[in-house]
């Protein structure tokens, strides 16, 4: 098995002062970790958190990425701007781009195509709403997230990361059982072991309120191979943790 991946997402949070502070004390703090680390943070600080990171085991990684390569796309980033900064990840279909930004499984998989052809790595979001959920619908609607991506235009699908974030458990602090969790990672799991035989060295992450005190349970399911933290990640004790228990 791969090392586990621990990935935080800042989202809107964040400033000149405090990015600083927080990428300190990351680094001041780790001590050897024996899993993969990065810090998706917005935009606008990528050049900061750059060189805050010079030199360290986080990778940098982005919320977003455009479906376009270039051009008259007011607001949008580019991958290839994305690159210039030493960005490893980018986050792509997170549930609250779904959201408020009406991403369809179209976009995704387009973003997910261009972040792959620009080399950068896209971190793909799947995950159910409290009504799917309730409705027995958590199965039909990730493996129809996954499936809008699997087949992407001359990239192996062993290039991805995979995030599974129950909507209903991000930023609610009510986590998924560990059960739960890996209950659907094991389907996506057989979803993608049906796609590529390379299935078992895609990282499956879990996000969704995971914390210091969580952590280790949700990490040490066979099919949970890291996480993407939000509100945690902007704690540096709490993300140095959730790291360890990776480890
Ligand atoms: P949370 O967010 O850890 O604050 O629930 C996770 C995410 O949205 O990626």
């Amino acid at each position: 098995m791969s090392k586990k991946l621990i990935a935080g997402n800042w989202k809107m949070n964040g400033s000149l002062a405090t990015n600083q502070a927080l990428l300190q004390g990351i680094r001041g703090g780790l001590k050897a970790p024996a899993c993969d680390i990065a810090v998706c943070v917005p935009a606008a600080y990528l050049a900061q958190c750059q060189g805050l990171l010079a030199g360290s085991p986080v990778d940098l990684g982005a919320q977003d990425v455009s479906q376009h390569e270039a051009g008259a796309y007011t607001g949008e980033t580019s991958v290839a701007m994305l690159k210039e900064f030493g960005v490893r990840y980018a986050i792509v279909g997170h549930s609250e781009r779904r959201q408020y930004h009406g991403e369809t499984d179209a976009v995704v998989a387009a973003k997910a195509q261009q972040a792959l052809a620009g080399g950068v790595t896209p971190i793909v979001c799947v995950g159910e709403t409290l009504a799917e959920r309730e409705a027995g619908r958590t199965e039909e609607v990730v493996k129809r997230q996954l499936a809008a991506v699997i087949h992407l235009n001359g990239h192996c699908i062993s290039e991805i990361v995979v995030a599974y974030e129950p909507v209903w458990a991000i930023g609610t602090g009510k986590t998924a059982s560990p059960e739960q969790a890996q209950q659907v990672h094991a389907v996506l799991r057989a979803q993608l072991k049906a796609a590529t035989p390379q299935a078992e060295r895609i990282k499956l992450l879990y996000g969704g309120s995971m914390n210091a005190a969580n952590a280790a349970q949700l990490l040490s399911q066979p099919d949970i191979d890291g996480g993407l933290i939000g509100g945690a990640s902007l704690k540096a004790p709490d993300f140095l943790t959730i790291i360890a228990a990776a480890g």
